[in-house]
């Protein structure tokens, strides 16, 4: 690509608390963080991904946005440090930046809440549903709660569909440590969302699973406030204990949770599981990166607090 074109980017996040049941109107914390999903564009003859074509199997979301809006000739090139599949939002955040580069170009209001439906309407029809925790938090970045206790957060949108309703609000949080555990195994977050209604459609059981996993949440919100790491802790390792039971962690998961646990206020999957991430809160981020290594995964710290989608115009 050479001459004037937009240039996106946009975050990664991790889940805190709140994964799956956040689907159903409960709340949710995600963190935005230090890795990012870029992507340059400018106008062409046809679609061009990376010089190549793209397909709606292998590029749902890219071909969701594309279609939604009548595109035809676009020219984008991409580079992602966020694994697909990983549980760290690379859909959400791939989805921010190309509808900001989108908007730009096309001279539309590029203001935070208008991409921030978009990339959920996106991210709904891609995975048959889904809540705003992931795309919310790739456009606005730092620290975002859904569904928060009153005064805990500053509301700045409210999302609504099939039924459900989300109050995303932006929330403070204290400088915490995080190291995240990739699996390396990629797992689709459409497959299993549909699992866990599934499981709720066939099972009160499941409903109160998902209500109890709102109350650790609600729970964990006011921890993250009084920036008391020991109950956040544990509440986070109470929440993977309630997935587990929802069906969504996996043996490698659980490994690298237990193992995380020695030198951790609390660890849980993020994410919608299956494969994918796990993180633990800590203080001790490379005996953590050490337990998860030795145990297979693949381990690395992150910074949160990363700001969300930004989106210009650059001369190559
Ligand atoms: O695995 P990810 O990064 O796509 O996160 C999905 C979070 C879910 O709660 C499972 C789904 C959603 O839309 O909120």
């Amino acid at each position: 690509m050479n001459g004037r074109i937009i240039r996106a980017s946009a975050p990664g996040k991790l889940i805190v608390l709140g994964e799956h049941s956040v689907v159903f109107g409960k709340p949710a914390l995600a963190l935005a963080i230090d890795r990012r999903f870029r992507c340059d564009i400018c106008p062409g003859s046809g679609i061009l991904l990376n010089g190549a074509g793209i397909s709606p199997r292998l590029h749902p979301h890219i071909d969701t946005i594309l279609r939604r809006r009548n595109i035809s000739d676009l020219r984008i090139e991409t580079e992602s440090r966020i694994p697909s599949g990983s549980g760290l939002g690379s859909s959400a955040a791939l989805s921010a930046a190309l509808i900001g580069a989108v908007r730009l170009m096309r001279g539309e209001a590029c203001g935070e809440e208008a991409l921030a439906l978009e990339a959920f309407e996106t991210e709904y029809e891609v995975q048959g549903r889904a809540s705003p925790i992931d795309t919310s938090t790739s456009v606005h970045g730092g620290g975002v709660a859904v569904n928060c206790p009153e005064g805990l957060g500053t509301p700045i949108w409210h999302i609504s569909k099939g039924g459900n309703s989300w109050t995303v609000s932006d929330i403070p949080v204290p400088e915490m440590t995080f190291v995240v555990g990739y699996t390396g195994i990629k797992a689709a977050t459409g497959p299993l969302v549909q699992k866990v209604r599934k499981y709720k459609e066939s099972n009160r059981f499941a409903s109160d699973i998902i209500d109890e996993i709102g109350e650790v949440t609600r729970d964990g919100m006011r921890a993250v406030s009084n920036d008391d790491k020991d109950l956040l802790g544990e509440l986070m390792t109470r929440d993977h204990k309630l997935l587990s039971i929802l069906g969504v962690s996996c043996r490698e998961l659980n490994k690298l949770v237990d193992a995380s646990l020695e030198y951790s206020y609390g660890a849980k999957l993020t994410g919608s599981g299956g494969g994918g991430s796990m993180i633990a809160l800590t203080d001790e981020p490379e005996k953590v990166c050490k337990a998860i290594a030795l145990r297979g995964g693949e381990p690395f710290i992150v910074r949160t607090g990363a700001p969300g989608v930004c989106a210009e115009f650059c001369e190559l």
